[in-house]
Parts: C-alpha cells; structure tokens; sequence
C-alpha cells in the first residue's frame, strides 16, 4: 500500500510539469485530464485490489475535504478522494438546471506564485445528473457535502425555485449530508454576495426544506465587518451550522497574479492572507456573540504550517483546491498525516 501511494505521488511530480506546459493556454485541461485519470483509475479496479475501502470513513476530530470545484460534477470517484487522503468530499457548486458557464479559456495559471485565476461562471451538468454521478459510483464511505447556488439564468423567485429543486434531489442522496450555499461567486448575480435582506428572503425559503441537513455559507474573502456582522447574526436566526471562509478574491496582488486579468477571482496563494485575516474576523463577530457556529478553513492552505494556523477552537475542519494542483497527493497526505 506504502509503495502504491509513493508511486502514485511520483508519478503526480513527474507528470506535473508535462502536463503544465502542455496545457498553458487552457489549465483547465489539466484537471480534465486528472479526472479522467481518476475515473480510469477506478476502472482498473487497483485502487479496490491494493487499498482498504472501508464502507464508512469516520473522522474524530477533523474534517479534511477537497474545496468546491474540485470535483464540480461528481466525476472523480469517491473512493479515489478517500486514497488521497480526504475524509469528506465536497461536490459542485451544482446548480438546478445545467449551465454552460464562460467561454474557454477561463482559467490562468501562475505556476510561479502557486495562484490561479478564475472566471468559469459555474458551469455545471445540473442537479439532476449529477445526483446520477453520485449514485453512479456506489454508495461513498465519505460523507458528501453539496455545495449549490441558482443557475445563474434565473432571478428573484425562479433562483429560490432552482435552489429547492437542487435540494430536493440531494437530500435523498443518503451520503449527502450537508449543503453549502455559495454566496461568494466573483462575476456570477445569482451566487454573488446578497444584501441581507435579500439573504434572508433566501433563507427563509430553504432552511425549512433542508431536513435534517446541515447548511454552511461560503462567503467571500473580501466580506468587511458590517456585511459580515450581518451575515453571522442572519446565520444564528437561521440556525445556520456555519461558514466556509473563503472562496476566491477580486483582490489582486502583482507578487502573486503577474498579469492582471480583465475577471476572476484569485486563489491558492493569492488568496491566503485574504482568507485568514476573514476568517479572523468572522471567529470574533461569533465569539464576541457566543454564537454556536463553526468555521470550515479554505484558501491557500498549501502546508501543515498553514493547515495549523488556521485552526481555532471554531474550526470543524479545512479545504483544498489550488494548493493541490501545485502540491499534489503528496501535499494532501502531509497535512492529514500531521493534522490527525
Ligand atoms: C478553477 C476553480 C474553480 C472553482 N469553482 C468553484 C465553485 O464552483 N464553487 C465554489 O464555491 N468555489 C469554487 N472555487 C473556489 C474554491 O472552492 C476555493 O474556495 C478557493 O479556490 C480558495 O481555496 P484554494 O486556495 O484552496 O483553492 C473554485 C476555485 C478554482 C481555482
């Protein structure tokens, strides 16, 4: 088992750098090719042959999970993000009808800074086939999360409309036992930072719809104190579990993103000074509150020495992305080594 997950983190380092420069123009491809390797992967059957697949993964203490738009369409088998090493999975953002998002290419790379740029506008295969997706790979020993938002197309009550459409399908889903609503969204209205009110009309709708599933935000880096003052006493009305802090920034800064692009929001190392200081902010709005929610980490976590920065007694766990695309297996086996 050693020898297999060394051979597959030396093949991710050399691999790396053929498939960075092959796909320069479009990294996106770089994940498409990934993905396909995982789902052949998968066929083979090795992974079952060679690993421990327990039906069920329990965490004790702390959660650690792929961040949202890793695995969009829940493509990449489940078992395959347990070898990595995570014990939960994170799918989409999902949103109730199938949406094509931006034109390609959207996505720059810059390898140098670990940073990357997006501007995909939530493309999505819609609700519905993504629940086949996850259903498609067998029952997952990993607890799913599903983050969402309104296809972008839709407005005022037709997007409150999609987001209960998106539930209905995934609170069945027996592993699926948490939401995550992303607020966040650079560019995109319908997943783009609400005026409170507007939140709570939102809210108001769902929260009752949710069953017995715990419902997270995922808020932007770039919230200030009144907006997120707001949104964690809207999160304690609503008996919200909590806040994924954070998804990507506007805030570009030229150590990182050499050449601004015209859209996007930044991520990986760009992001992580953005991220911690809100994540700060937010655990002393809810301190300061005595509130009960949590706080999921996300943003440039790219080592143990960050993974444990991040940790406060609010923290239920982190997620990753962009530090996986630059760190690889070997990243994600470091932190879940050392963090559990
Ligand atoms: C290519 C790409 C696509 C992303 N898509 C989504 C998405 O669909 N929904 C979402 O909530 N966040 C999305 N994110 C944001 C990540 O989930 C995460 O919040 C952000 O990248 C910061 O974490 P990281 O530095 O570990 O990547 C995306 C990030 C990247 C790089």
């Amino acid at each position: 088992m050693y020898i297999i997950r060394k051979s597959f983190e030396a093949l991710y380092e050399r691999l790396k750098p053929v498939i960075f420069a092959a796909t320069v123009k479009d990294p996106e491809k770089a994940h498409e090719i990934f993905v396909m390797f995982c789902r052949a992967l998968y066929k083979t059957k090795l992974d079952k042959a060679f690993f421990d697949y327990p039906k069920n993964v329990e965490f004790k203490k702390f959660e650690f999970s792929n961040a949202a738009g890793f695995n969009k369409n829940a493509e990449i088998p489940f078992s395959i993000l347990y070898y990595l090493g995570f014990n939960r999975a994170v799918i989409g953002t999902v949103t109730g009808e199938p949406y094509a998002g931006e034109p390609r290419p959207r996505c720059q790379r810059y390898a140098a800074s670990q940073s990357i740029v997006n501007r995909m506008g939530l493309p999505s295969k819609g609700a519905l086939k993504i629940a086949e997706n996850i259903l498609r790979y067998g029952t997952s020993p990993l607890p799913l999360t599903v983050n969402f938002a309104a296809t972008p197309t839709k407005k005022g009550e037709q997007a409150v409309e999609d987001l209960l459409y998106t539930i209905r399908i995934m609170k069945n889903i027996k592993k699926v036992d948490r939401f995550e609503l992303n607020i966040s969204c650079p560019n995109i209205s319908s997943a783009a930072e609400y005026e409170i009110e507007a939140l709570d009309e939102i809210l108001n709708s769902i929260c009752d719809k949710l069953k017995d599933k715990k419902l997270f935000l995922k808020i932007s880096p770039d919230t200030d104190k009144e907006y997120a003052s707001g949104l964690v006493s809207i999160a304690y009305k609503y008996k919200i579990a909590g806040f994924v802090i954070a998804n990507t920034t506007k805030r570009y800064i030229k150590k990182y993103i050499s050449r601004f692009p015209s859209a996007g929001g930044a991520s990986g190392r760009a992001v992580y000074r953005y991220s911690t200081d809100t994540q700060r902010l937010f655990e002393k709005i809810i301190e300061e509150n005595n509130f009960p929610q949590k706080i999921i980490a996300c943003g440039g976590i790219d080592s143990v020495k960050k993974a444990k920065e991040r940790l406060s007694p609010k923290t239920l766990g982190i997620q990753i992305y962009t530090p996986f695309i630059f760190g690889g297996p070997k990243l994600i086996r470091s932190i879940k080594t050392e963090m559990s």
